[in-house]
């Protein structure tokens, strides 16, 4: 409602305008618009020397995702319903400074050098032992203290649907050896999808696990919980956790717990039950084993359903895992439209290597090496039914 008042007042104030200048700049302004109201001059800062902005991707069906490249994140995301009603799936902040002033820190961001955690902030590669920030309980999340969801990335809008953003990370910037150049590519397709394309090189041994942390409510954002949403996700087995949440190493079956969404399952039928990896999270917080008939496999991860809006996303990936995190750590900060955030109104499908990998020999392994590419992709597909 208070989007349409904005959309509503942008209008009329284009027509006026128009009305006074003439009617050429009447259609000039409307395409200039924006459907989320966000203003560009809201993420135009310059830290560190470094210029911050807002971008708009549009395709033809009218779907337009906004990003900045302050840590690389998607501040919006308009996706119609089944009555081609568009609102906002994508949780954010209406300027730059939400993102600053905010602990928690990984709204629509890219999450790197390692997503996710590292048991004690400790990994040795090559008989050498690399130590990082412990920044959540007594282990390394999502990169450090400033990873890559806090970096200003360089920007190329190369067309309306495309936009390149790369990043040097230096040699043990939080830690990790190796310069590192990352590359993510994000296109807005035209049949509705978000597609992110991950590229980076090291000229040195390190270990790289590249994800985004949008937090997606597919009845828009900050419209309530997501625990009446449908979820399906391709996975047969778990890695289940310990009570840091780190894995413990082993690989379970999903079948006969409240981790087995083969089938579409309505999130909040099990999300309290008795269930010791339930509560050491809180909830889901937890990485499936992707089922792929090979390695690197372009294939679908998993489904979001809501039964309300009609609006069903699925994720694609090359990605071996994925983390569901049913948004249990949401203390109802203010985003975009004064809206808050609270207790479980989102949920984050965070593509991904397994967590702890480094220091699980048996899990597939991150460790890129001088002479390889590392490439990888994830497809976020709205449409409704
Ligand atoms: C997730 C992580 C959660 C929590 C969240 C941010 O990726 O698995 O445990 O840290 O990010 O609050």
């Amino acid at each position: 409602m208070v989007h349409f008042m904005k959309i509503l007042s942008l209008l009329l104030a284009s027509s006026l305008l128009g009305m006074i200048q003439g009617s050429p700049n009447v259609i000039k302004k409307k395409k200039q618009q924006n459907q989320t109201g966000l203003k560009k001059a809201n993420f135009q800062k310059v830290i560190n020397g470094k210029k911050t902005n807002l971008f708009f991707l549009k395709n033809d069906n009218g779907m337009e995702v906004a990003i900045t490249n302050y840590g690389g994140r998607v501040v919006s995301i308009m996706a119609p319903d089944r009555n081609g009603k568009m609102a906002d799936v994508a949780l954010g902040f209406d300027r730059l400074d939400g993102y600053l002033n905010n602990n928690e820190y990984y709204f629509g961001a890219v999450i790197g050098r390692y997503a996710n955690r590292i048991a004690k902030g400790r990994f040795t590669l090559d008989g050498k032992t690399y130590h990082l920030p412990i920044n959540d309980g007594p282990n390394s999340l999502h990169g450090g203290n400033k990873g890559f969801f806090a970096r200003i990335w360089d920007a190329r809008q190369l067309d309306s649907r495309n936009l390149l953003l790369t990043y040097d990370s230096k040699d043990m910037e939080e830690g990790y050896p190796g310069d590192l150049k990352v590359q993510v590519l994000y296109t807005l397709t035209q049949d509705n999808s978000i597609r992110i394309e991950y590229t980076a090189v090291t000229d040195k041994p390190t270990v790289i696990n590249l994800t985004n942390h949008t937090y997606f409510n597919l009845n828009g954002a900050g419209s309530g919980k997501i625990t009446d949403e449908k979820l399906m996700i391709n996975g047969d087995s778990y890695t289940p956790i310990d009570d840091t949440e780190i894995p413990t190493g082993k690989i379970d079956p999903v079948k006969g717990t409240p981790f087995d969404f083969t089938s579409p399952t309505v999130i909040g039928k099990r999300i309290n039950a008795d269930n010791q990896q339930i509560k050491f999270a809180k909830g889901y917080d937890d990485n499936w084993v992707l089922n792929k008939d090979f390695k690197g496999q372009l294939s679908l991860a998993a489904r979001v359903t809501d039964p309300n809006s009609g609006r069903v996303m699925d994720v694609l990936t090359t990605e071996p895992g994925i983390q569901f995190y049913s948004g249990n750590f949401l203390d109802g900060v203010k985003g975009k439209d004064g809206k808050p955030y609270k207790y479980r109104t989102a949920l984050t499908l965070e593509t991904q290597h397994y967590p702890d990998s480094p220091n699980e020999p048996d899990f597939p392994s991150t460790v890129l090496k001088p002479n390889q590419i590392f490439h990888s992709i994830t497809i976020y597909k709205f449409r409704t039914e």
